[in-house]
């Protein structure tokens, strides 16, 4: 090698045009791809929940086929949780965890580039996976998210590509979260000790782990579908001496941890944005910490509350009741948080702060429901129920999406160095909350009276509560339209950010991000910053 090349190698631009993107090592822009890509599939997803609201809207409509009408279901689920939820929160670990501990880039930079370009591989099998079954790929796959057998070793070739999805996009989010927990184990700031770590470093510290344990579970599981479906092993088959059961306890082993998956990043949200518009720092740090960990370790013992019907024995079936109920402490610990925050606190209202309060509300309400669903002799009532599509999607949508969005509006403003519109971000909150509310409310009472769920028509008693769902469901979607403008409105432009965008920013467990202008320098620290 000459003089001169070595030079170079020193010297290095960051490369410009699409391989500023595709080669990306950079935190920002790899963060800024994930959201970018959350966004799009978000469309996705949330068009084949309007497809599906529109086909429940009155009693004998038949607008899609039932198993196209399943298949939609199955896809709306894997999109929005695949698809939408996970990178979305991933956008923001990558822009936000170096930023706060003060590092200058991602632990594992090209590991960080190849997680981020699997997902829109896996991306693009998953929705491959639709499609097959109208080129002659056999049945469309009608298992819901869950993708259970027998239904699922009998599905078409759609099921191969859904099993390639989950290998892919586990890879991915397997690689990610090494890298996560890397970056905060060792590339801290002198000074950022573990307990002055900001608390939304600490929920994705929590969430990566989760990952990592969980994840290869899920790929297991499918790897064994595959091998069911194409050689001619039985896991899941009774009639080769296998048991589908043993399925639902693998997928639920993944599945319900991966909830928190997708709760933790967005409360770690809540910690960041409610201190900080009610001016008082975080109240209990130690105890959210502790309890985050506490919600962490119940979520990986409670999975086969989802399984009552199966015919456990008593005794599995009353330890699984107790430490799901449990879960209401650590859950209810970090609501107090929230509230003892606020409390005398010299509080205003922007956006985040607005969704803040608001999935507050709502998400304990699913919390109610979801002591009564862990409660046997009720679930079994309510199992397979719209009660069931009630209360996770009041958990989830205020729970994780939400949250989201209150760190899309807090952190806009430093990602891009421009405000957004205030007034159109209040009328957004309003206008969405309003259209969830109304969507999902009118499903418990449809669950109540005994509709089941995934299910393509229904008996005309359920009629007026579906039409309300129905109007709901188009007021919900649209207002993501106005959604797309703000963002796109600001990172064109607006009122310029201050680098320390908002007020009460700097109190309590502050990141090292305020300290940099927004939006921050392509090289975030070149020197170190020191915690004091
Ligand atoms: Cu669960």
């Amino acid at each position: 090698m000459t003089t001169s090349a070595m030079h170079d190698d020193h010297h290095h631009e960051p490369p410009a045009g699409w391989q500023r993107w595709v080669y990306s090592t950079n935190h920002k822009d790899i963060g800024t791809m994930y959201l970018i890509f959350a966004l799009v599939m978000m469309f996705l997803g949330g068009g084949m929940a309007m497809v599906i609201r529109a086909e429940l809207f009155l009693p004998g409509l038949q607008l899609v086929q039932p198993d196209l009408f399943n298949n939609l279901v199955t896809n709306h689920a894997l999109i929005m949780v695949f698809g939408v939820v996970m990178p979305a929160a991933a956008g923001m670990a990558n822009w936000m965890i170096p930023l706060m501990i003060g590092a200058p880039d991602m632990a594992l930079p090209r590991l960080n580039n190849l997680s981020f370009w699997l997902l829109p591989m896996g991306g693009t099998l998953l929705v491959l996976s639709m499609v097959v079954p109208f080129f002659g790929g056999g049945a469309p796959v009608t298992t819901g998210w869950t993708l259970y057998p027998p239904l699922s070793t009998q599905a078409g070739m759609g099921m191969d590509l859904l099993i390639f999805t989950v290998h892919i996009l586990g890879i991915s989010s397997i690689l990610a979260s090494i890298n996560i927990i890397v970056t905060i184990v060792n590339m801290r700031a002198p000074g950022m000790s573990w307990m002055k770590l900001p608390i939304f470093v600490w929920a994705w510290m929590f969430t990566a782990i989760l990952l990592v344990l969980i994840m290869p579970v899920l790929a297991g599981a499918v790897t064994m579908l595959l091998f069911d479906r194409h050689m001619g092993t039985s896991f899941f088959d009774a009639a080769g001496g296998g048991d589908p059961v043993l399925f639902q306890h693998l997928f639920w082993f993944f599945g319900h941890p991966e909830v928190y998956v997708l709760l933790l990043p967005s409360i770690g949200v809540l910690g960041t944005v409610i201190p900080t518009f009610a001016r008082k720092p975080l109240f209990g740090y130690k105890p959210l910490v502790g309890g985050m960990a506490f919600l962490a370790t119940l979520g990986m013992v409670v999975w086969a509350h989802h399984q009552y019907t199966v015919g456990m024995s008593l005794a599995a079936t009353k330890y699984f009741m107790i430490v799901t109920i449990l879960i209401s402490v650590p859950v209810g610990l970090m609501i107090f948080s929230f509230i003892l925050t606020m409390w005398r606190g010299a509080m205003t209202f922007e956006t985040p702060m607005l969704f803040a309060i608001a999935i507050i509300v709502m998400f304990s309400f699913a919390g109610v429901t979801g002591v009564m669903l862990a409660v046997v002799p009720a679930d079994l009532q309510y199992h397979d129920t719209y009660f069931v599509v009630a209360h996770f999607h009041y958990a989830l949508i205020p729970g994780a999406l939400f949250g989201l969005y209150a760190g899309v509006f807090f952190w806009l403003p430093k990602w891009t160095g421009h405000m957004y519109d205030e007034k159109l971000g209040k009328i957004f909150f309003w206008w969405t909350t309003l259209g969830f509310n109304l969507t999902f409310f009118p499903q418990h009472f449809l669950g109540l009276a005994g509709m089941p769920r995934r299910i393509v028509d229904y008996n005309i008693q359920f009629t007026e509560f579906n039409v309300v769902s129905s109007v709901g469901g188009i007021i919900f979607g649209l207002s993501h339209i106005l959604f797309l403008y703000i963002i796109i409105k600001t990172v064109k432009g607006g009122e310029k950010a201050k680098d320390q965008s908002w007020e009460g920013a700097m109190i309590g467990t502050p990141g090292l991000e305020w300290t940099l202008t927004s939006p921050p320098p392509h090289h975030s620290f070149t020197v170190p910053p020191v915690v004091k």
